[in-house]
């Protein structure tokens, strides 16, 4: 089967046909339908973040199951899933006490460059965060999958494998954000964008969306932001305290990953206020902040997705896709091929585009 190889950070990736394991006890293959570029995948393309190469990036997709391992009865053939690398055991400690987001369990979710599901021309092909989306067929943990209804168009679904439910989560289980309450969002790309929409299903009274690109800040009003800011030639934080009268925001997200807004993020915060770090920052960085700003009970936190538990929030978040209240729509940009990938990701490096997805068919 076909897949986007990468063999070193800043190489370009490769189509390659690769072999798949058939699966073992507990295991699924399922066969991609779609599969997003998040921004994720191309910070391991980098070099910003060290993975074990050669590997198969990609992990937001959905796609039909095709064969399923001994033991597992949770889908069978047929079945539309969703994949998701918060892979779970159900029984560890993070697990048990609701973080199964955080899952301990290192035979359930492999540690990277411990899967043995792929090869290529016979040699270990290292499976990326237990998923490898880049790929026409995904052999995968059953834990590493949510079941959905058949009439849920499988391109929107693959939005909600990471992206949406990041950046929405992050609002409701890593900020709990309060109805009335003020927010600011940073980068509005599929995962700001995301938490822009999750703020105002929370019942935000200002969510105001700040990136550098007037075409993101459009979208970003459509998904629900109040108040839209250029950071382009202007510092946020002098204007998010303009518009909220000097005192700043309840709770801020930072969807980008760079040092200058993560401390934008914690400098816009009113006294009590919550930072969330949506944002991969590269290994290594180091980000700073005022010791005096702790007095006043401001806070600042990251996120691993949202802290989702994605069985169960992934159907929820499809269904208020079904009402019209999540706007999935908005957040496709384009669909390509599988060997268009690395126009792709110099689309999305750009800031031109929020989400492409690889269509499989
Ligand atoms: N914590 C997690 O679990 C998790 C999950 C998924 C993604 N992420 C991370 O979230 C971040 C966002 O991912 P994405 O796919 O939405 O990225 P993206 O590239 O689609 O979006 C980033 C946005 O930030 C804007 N931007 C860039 N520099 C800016 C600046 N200085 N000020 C304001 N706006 C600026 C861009 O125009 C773009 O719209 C990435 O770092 C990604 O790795 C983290
Ligand atoms: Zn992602
Ligand atoms: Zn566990």
């Amino acid at each position: 089967m076909k897949a986007a190889v990468l063999h070193a950070a800043h190489q370009p990736l490769t189509i390659e046909d690769i072999g798949l394991a058939r699966p073992k006890r507990n295991e699924v293959l399922v066969r991609t339908a779609f599969a997003g570029l998040c921004h994720s995948d191309l910070h391991f393309m980098e070099g910003l973040y060290p993975y074990p190469v050669p590997c198969v990036l990609g992990h937001e997709s959905a796609g039909v199951v095709e064969a399923v391992g001994e033991d597992v009865t949770y889908v069978q053939p047929g079945d539309h899933v969703v994949t998701c690398l918060s892979v779970f055991c159900g029984a560890c400690p993070q697990c048990v006490t609701g973080h199964p987001n955080l899952c301990e369990n290192t035979e359930v979710k492999l540690m990277p460059g411990m899967s043995r599901r792929l090869t290529w021309k016979g040699e270990v092909l290292h499976q990326f965060m237990n998923l490898s989306s880049f790929a026409e067929q995904m052999l995968v943990h059953e834990h590493a999958i949510v079941k959905i209804d058949p009439d849920i168009p499988l391109d929107r679904a693959a939005l909600v494998g990471c992206g949406v439910v990041t950046g929405v989560m992050a609002v409701f289980n890593a900020a709990r954000v309060e109805p009335g309450s003020t927010v600011a969002v940073i980068g509005c790309g599929g995962i700001g964008l995301s938490a822009v929409n999750g703020a105002a299903l929370a019942g935000a009274e200002r969510i105001i969306a700040i990136d550098t690109q007037p075409a993101k800040l459009e979208l970003a009003r459509e998904m629900g932001a109040t108040d839209l800011v250029n950071a382009s030639n202007a510092d946020p934080v002098d204007i998010v305290r303009d518009l909220t009268g000097g005192g700043g925001v309840h709770y801020a997200f930072e969807a980008i990953g760079s040092k200058e807004t993560a401390e934008q993020s914690f400098r816009m915060l009113r006294p009590g206020g919550l930072a969330t770090i949506i944002g991969m920052i590269p290994v290594g960085t180091k980000i700073e902040l005022h010791g005096a700003d702790f007095l006043r009970d401001r806070r600042i936190q990251g996120t691993s997705m949202g802290g989702n538990r994605f069985r169960v929030d992934m159907p929820r978040l499809l269904n208020l896709w079904r009402q019209g209240r999540l706007k999935l729509d908005y957040l496709i940009s384009g669909r390509i091929r599988l060997d268009q990938i690395n126009e792709g990701f110099a689309m999305l490096k750009s800031g031109a585009t929020v989400r492409q997805l690889i269509d499989f068919a």
